[in-house]
Formats: structure tokens, sequence, C-alpha cells
């Protein structure tokens, strides 16, 4: 009667006895460190089954203080230490396998400016903690994650918005929100354009180091690969580098990049070269060519939209204008190589299109006329016979 029981009361005395001891193993710690605990709990790091021992050590199955911290305790309270003890998991390449995670950040961390402090003893430059947290560590792709592209902006700011801590180092205070301000930031920050870049985008995300002569219009180029294909392809780009000047950001500037208009090209190249110079002519060139083919297809445009209004088909235009206007998108690319000809030519395609729209239309807009003089005089007629035949009613009828 009672065997079926046995192995359920088996059962039940072995959780009995094991889950109290696995929760003690997470808890012992956490009873007396409760804000570590709470700060602990929601990470990745205890849904993947970290303890605290893992990090810290000692003995997590007391109560007692003492014998909790004996062993080979680690307080980590040292930050300049801090890099090792991430590392010990994640250098860890068999360890990160399962989860797919490369297991390269400490050796790219020592390659930046941050890292190379760090080995020199600055404990003021940033470690794994200040950017990922101590306790709290989640995954980059949670919204709530401190290295989340969207909030990336703030932990950096943490230190490079400090005015003493950059006066410290000579380092530019305004980084950040020069960049919160910049075409880069808005895009990201205010309307959730995830392909715009965060710090890390330019910077590395372990090997914070500012790209140097020569890495500048790589790093751009990652998203502006057309524009950067272009002045790789002009004299600028040797000019540059031998003048020592930071390609697309001798222009643009670093962080504070913002959308330039077409009447502001040929102010840039002023701040190089002289107002009678080849290159000034050049960039006055450029403008008036972009200018002048963006009007025409303003132009072309509007008539479309008039055609629009009168019923015509205008399929075909809209068409014809689309081509042209990607044409002309690709005439500032292009710009970046300094050189005339695929300027020119791009823009006069650009313009040629819309010219050639606009002269179709002006014929088709202007025999609307005829066929609106055709109805008058339909009209008149019909009233002239209607007229009559009454006359002749009102005549037969007196008689
Ligand atoms: C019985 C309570 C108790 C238990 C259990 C306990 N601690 Fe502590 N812990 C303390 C006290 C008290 C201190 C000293 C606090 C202070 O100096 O501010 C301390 C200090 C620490 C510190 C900081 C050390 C420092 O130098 O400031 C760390 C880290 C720590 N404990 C981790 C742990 C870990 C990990 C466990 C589990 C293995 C653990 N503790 C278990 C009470 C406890
Ligand atoms: C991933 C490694 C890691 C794990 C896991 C971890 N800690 Fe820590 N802990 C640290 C580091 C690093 C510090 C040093 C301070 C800092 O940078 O946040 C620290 C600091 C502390 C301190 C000192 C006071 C403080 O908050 O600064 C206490 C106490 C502590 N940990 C307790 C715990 C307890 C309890 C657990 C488990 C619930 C735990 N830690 C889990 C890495 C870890
Ligand atoms: C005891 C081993 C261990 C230690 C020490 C450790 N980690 Fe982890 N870490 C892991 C494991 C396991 C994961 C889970 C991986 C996963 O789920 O992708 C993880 C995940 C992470 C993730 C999320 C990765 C992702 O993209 O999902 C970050 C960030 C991270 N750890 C940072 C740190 C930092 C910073 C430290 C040092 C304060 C540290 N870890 C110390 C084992 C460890
Ligand atoms: C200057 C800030 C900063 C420092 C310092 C830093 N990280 Fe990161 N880390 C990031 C950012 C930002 C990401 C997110 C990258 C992304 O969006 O995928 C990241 C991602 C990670 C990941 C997820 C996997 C990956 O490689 O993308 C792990 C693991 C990690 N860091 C561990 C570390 C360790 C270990 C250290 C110290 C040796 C460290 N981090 C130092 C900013 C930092
Ligand atoms: C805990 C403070 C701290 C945090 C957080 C921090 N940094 Fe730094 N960073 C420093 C310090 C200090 C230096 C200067 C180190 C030196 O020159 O010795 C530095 C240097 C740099 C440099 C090199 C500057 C140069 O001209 O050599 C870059 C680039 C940089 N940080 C980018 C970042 C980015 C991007 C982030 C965020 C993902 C970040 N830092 C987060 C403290 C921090
Ligand atoms: C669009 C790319 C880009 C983004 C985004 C970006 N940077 Fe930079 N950053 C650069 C370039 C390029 C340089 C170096 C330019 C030069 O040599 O003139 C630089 C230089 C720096 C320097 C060194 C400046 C100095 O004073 O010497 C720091 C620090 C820095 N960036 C931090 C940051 C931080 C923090 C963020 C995010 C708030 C950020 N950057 C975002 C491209 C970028
Ligand atoms: C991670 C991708 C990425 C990187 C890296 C990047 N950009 Fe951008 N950039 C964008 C995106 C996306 C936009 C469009 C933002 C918008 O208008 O909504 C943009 C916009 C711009 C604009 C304004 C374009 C316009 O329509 O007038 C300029 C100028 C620019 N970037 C220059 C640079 C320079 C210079 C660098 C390097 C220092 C750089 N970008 C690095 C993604 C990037
Ligand atoms: C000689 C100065 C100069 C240099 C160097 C330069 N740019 Fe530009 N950039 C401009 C000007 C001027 C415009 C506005 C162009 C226009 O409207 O024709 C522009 C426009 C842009 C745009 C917006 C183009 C669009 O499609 O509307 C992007 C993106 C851009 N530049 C990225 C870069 C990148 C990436 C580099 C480096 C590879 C770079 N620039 C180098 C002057 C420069
Ligand atoms: C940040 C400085 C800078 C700006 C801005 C700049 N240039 Fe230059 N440019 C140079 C340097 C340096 C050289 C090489 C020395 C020289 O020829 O003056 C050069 C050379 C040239 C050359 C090759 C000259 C030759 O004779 O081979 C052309 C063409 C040119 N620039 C056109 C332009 C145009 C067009 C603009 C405006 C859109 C412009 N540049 C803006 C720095 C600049």
């Amino acid at each position: 009667m009672m065997r079926p029981f046995a192995p359920a009361v088996v059962v039940c005395l072995t959780l009995f006895v094991a889950l109290p001891a696995a929760a003690e193993e997470r808890e012992s710690c956490g009873t007396c460190h409760p804000a570590s605990r709470v700060d602990f709990e929601g990470s990745i790091h205890a849904r993947e089954e970290v303890t605290c021992s893992d990090c810290h050590g000692g003995d997590p199955r007391t109560l007692d203080v003492d014998e909790a911290h004996r062993g080979k305790f680690r307080s980590w309270k040292d930050r300049l230490t801090t890099p090792l003890l991430c590392a010990e998991c994640h250098s860890d390449l068999e360890r990160m396998r399962a989860y797919n995670l490369p297991g390269d950040q400490l050796a790219v961390y020592q390659t930046s400016q941050h890292g190379r402090s760090n080995a020199a003893g600055d404990r003021r430059a940033a470690v794994c903690t200040d950017c990922h947290g101590g306790h709290g560590i989640l995954a980059p792709g949670d919204p709530a994650s401190s290295v989340h592209p969207r909030n990336i902006q703030e932990t950096c700011a943490a230190c490079h918005a400090d005015p003493d801590l950059t006066a410290a180092y000579d380092l530019d205070s305004s980084v950040v929100d020069d960049y919160r301000n910049s075409v880069h930031g808005r895009a990201l920050l205010d309307e959730g354009n995830a392909a715009a870049p965060d710090c890390t985008s330019c910077h590395g995300v372990h090997g914070a180091a500012p790209p140097g002569f020569g890495d500048v219009d790589k790093v751009c180029g990652f998203c502006h690969a057309q524009t950067r294909r272009a002045f790789r392809e002009g004299p600028h780009y040797q000019a540059m580098l031998a003048a020592d000047l930071p390609e697309c950001a001798s222009c643009h500037s670093n962080h504070a990049i913002s959308q330039f208009e077409a009447d502001a090209l040929s102010g840039i190249c002023l701040e190089c070269h002289g107002e009678d110079s080849t290159q000034a002519q050049l960039g006055r060139v450029f403008q008036t060519s972009i200018s002048a083919a963006a009007a025409e297809l303003d132009r072309a445009a509007e008539l479309v939209q008039q055609g629009e209004r009168r019923a015509l088909d205008v399929e075909d235009y809209l068409a014809r204008l689309e081509g042209a206007r990607t044409a002309l998108t690709e005439a500032p690319p292009a710009s970046h190589a300094v050189l005339r000809e695929p300027v020119e030519e791009l823009t006069r395609r650009a313009r040629s299109i819309g010219e050639e729209v606009q002269r179709e239309l002006y014929a088709k807009l202007n025999r609307r006329p005829a066929h609106i003089g055709l109805a008058f005089f339909w009209f008149y007629l019909l009233t002239a016979i209607a007229i009559l035949w009454v006359y002749r009613r009102q005549l037969e009828r007196e008689r």
C-alpha cells in the first residue's frame, strides 16, 4: 500500500534539504547586504547563475561575519583591478562560446586611452563598471542598460562633461553637448533613428581613442560610404593628410556636425582657400549648379501639381522627376571629390529632366484654353438656336 509513496517521500525530503541550501547559497551574503542583493537580482548575471561569491569569493553558506569573508575573499574596492575581475569570465573564450559572446573586451579595452591610463595606475580613467555598473549589469540591448545606444552618451557624460575632470586632462568638456545638439544626436535621441551614431559608433565600443589622422574617413565612411569613396578619389584626401587636417572633421567638425545648406557650400572653401582661388571658384560652381538644378525641379513639380488639379495624367512626369531627384541627391556626396565633372554631370542630368518635364507640361496645360473656347462656341451656337426656335414658335402662335 505504501510502496507508491516512497519515491515521492524521497523527492520531498531531497527538496526539503536541497532547496534551502541553494537559497542559502544565494542569500547568506544578501541577508547582510540587502542593497547589493536588490541591485544584483535584476541583472543578467543573476539570471545566468553567476553568484556573489563567483566575484567576491568568501563563504556564502554562513551568517558569521568573519567566516563569510574568509577564504579567497575579494572586495574589488580598488578600481585599478576591476578589468581583471570581469576578464576572469569574459576573456574565457570557452565559457563565453555558449552565449555566442566575443571574449575580446579586455584585450580591446587595453588598447584604449582608458585602458592605457588604467594600466599606468590612473584611477580616474573609465573601467568596466563605470560603463556597465557593478551589480545591476544588463545586456546592451536592454533599453534600461547604461550602455544601450540611447543611454551611452549619458554614461560618458559622467566624466566627459565634468569640467574638473576634463580640465585635468586638457580635454574638451563640450563634446557631449556638441554631440547631443548635432544632426546625429538629434536623429538618435529625439527622432529615434537607430541608424544614427552614438559615441561608440565612432570611438569603438571598448577601444575609446580619438580616431587618428587617416582614420576619420573610415569611421565616418562606415555609414557614409558613397561620400567617403568620392573623397578618397579626389585631391583632398592626400592633401589633408599631408597638412595634418582631420579629413571629414576639418569641414564638418567632430561632434557638432550639422546639416549644410547648399548655399553655405562655397563659404566652406574660403576657410582654407583664398577668395579668388580656383578652388573657391569651383565651390561657387558646385553651389550654383546644385541650387539651379534644385530650382528647376521645384518649378517642374509645381507644374505637375497644376496638371494633377486639371486631371491630366501625370504618372510619367512623377517618375521622371523622381529619377532627376535621385541624380541631384548624388551631387553633394560626389562634390567631396572636389572635381568639376561628376557634379556637373549629375546636376546637368537633373536640370535637363526638369526642363523637359516643364516644356511638355506647359504645352499640355496651354492647350486647355482651346477646349474652353470650343465650349463657349457651342454654348453660344445652341443658345442662338434656342432663341431662334422660341422666336419662331412665338411667330407661329401669333399667326
Ligand atoms: C553576517 C552578515 C554578513 C554576511 C553573511 C556577509 N557579509 Fe559582507 N560584510 C558584512 C559587514 C558587517 C561588512 C563590513 C561593512 C563595512 O565595513 O562597511 C561586510 C563587508 C563586505 C564587503 C566590503 C568589504 C570592504 O572592504 O569594504 C563586501 C564586498 C562583502 N561584505 C561581500 C560579502 C559577500 C560576497 C558575502 C557572501 C559570501 C558576504 N559579504 C556575507 C556583513 C556580512
Ligand atoms: C560580476 C561581479 C560581481 C558580483 C556577481 C557581485 N559583486 Fe559585489 N561588487 C563587485 C565589484 C566590482 C564591486 C566594487 C564596487 C563597484 O565597482 O561597484 C563590488 C562591491 C560590493 C560591495 C561593497 C559595497 C558596494 O556596494 O560598493 C558589497 C557589499 C558587495 N559587492 C556585495 C555583493 C553581494 C551581496 C553580491 C551578491 C548578491 C555581489 N556583491 C555580487 C562585483 C560583483
Ligand atoms: C563569474 C563569471 C563572470 C564574471 C566575473 C563577470 N561576468 Fe559578465 N557575464 C557572465 C555570464 C555567464 C553572462 C551571460 C551572457 C549572456 O547571457 O549573454 C554575462 C553577461 C554580461 C553582459 C551582457 C552581455 C550580453 O550582451 O548579453 C555584460 C555587459 C557583462 N556580463 C559585463 C560584465 C562586467 C562589466 C563584469 C565585471 C564587473 C562581468 N561581466 C563579470 C559571466 C561573468
Ligand atoms: C567606456 C565604456 C565601456 C567600458 C570601459 C567597458 N565597456 Fe563593455 N560595453 C560598452 C558598450 C557601449 C557596450 C555595448 C556595445 C553594443 O551596443 O553592442 C559594451 C558591451 C559589452 C559586452 C557585451 C558583448 C560585447 O562585446 O558587445 C561585454 C561582455 C562587455 N561590454 C564587457 C566589458 C568588460 C569586461 C569591460 C572591462 C574590461 C568593459 N566592458 C568595459 C562600454 C564599455
Ligand atoms: C569614469 C570616467 C570616464 C568615463 C565614464 C568615460 N571616460 Fe573617456 N576618459 C576618461 C579619462 C580620465 C580620460 C583621459 C585619460 C588620459 O588621457 O590619460 C578619458 C579619455 C577618453 C578618450 C581619449 C581622449 C584623448 O584625446 O586621448 C576618449 C576618446 C574617450 N575617453 C571616450 C569616452 C567615451 C566614448 C565614453 C563613453 C562610452 C567614455 N570615454 C567614458 C574618463 C572617462
Ligand atoms: C560622428 C563620430 C563621433 C561621435 C558620434 C562622437 N565622436 Fe568623439 N570624436 C570624433 C572624432 C573624429 C574625434 C577626433 C577629431 C580630431 O582629431 O579632431 C573625436 C574626439 C573625441 C575626444 C577627444 C577630444 C579632445 O578634447 O581631445 C573625446 C573625449 C571624445 N571624442 C568623446 C566623445 C563622446 C563622449 C561622444 C558621445 C557623447 C563622442 N565622442 C561622439 C568623432 C565622434
Ligand atoms: C553609425 C552611422 C554614422 C556614422 C559613423 C556617421 N554618421 Fe553622419 N549621419 C548618419 C545618419 C543616419 C544621418 C542622418 C541623420 C538625419 O538627418 O536624420 C547622418 C547625417 C550626417 C550629416 C548631415 C546630412 C545631411 O542630410 O545634411 C552629415 C554632414 C554627417 N552625417 C557627417 C558625418 C561625419 C563627418 C561623420 C564622421 C565624423 C559621420 N557623419 C559619421 C549616420 C552616421
Ligand atoms: C572640404 C570640406 C569637406 C570635407 C573634407 C568633407 N565634407 Fe562633407 N560636406 C561638405 C559640404 C560643403 C557639404 C554640403 C554639400 C552640398 O550641399 O553639396 C557636405 C555634405 C556632407 C554630407 C551630406 C550630403 C548629403 O547627401 O546631403 C555628408 C553625409 C558628408 N558631407 C559627410 C562627409 C564625410 C563622411 C566626409 C569624409 C569622408 C566629408 N563629408 C568630408 C564639406 C566637406
Ligand atoms: C580644411 C581646409 C580645406 C577646406 C575647407 C577646403 N580645402 Fe581644398 N584643399 C585643402 C588643402 C590643404 C589642399 C592642398 C593644398 C592646396 O592645394 O591648397 C586643398 C586642395 C584642393 C584642391 C586641389 C588643388 C590643386 O590645385 O590640385 C581642390 C580642387 C580643392 N582643394 C577644392 C576645394 C573646394 C571646392 C572646397 C570647398 C568645397 C575646398 N577645397 C575646401 C584644404 C581645404
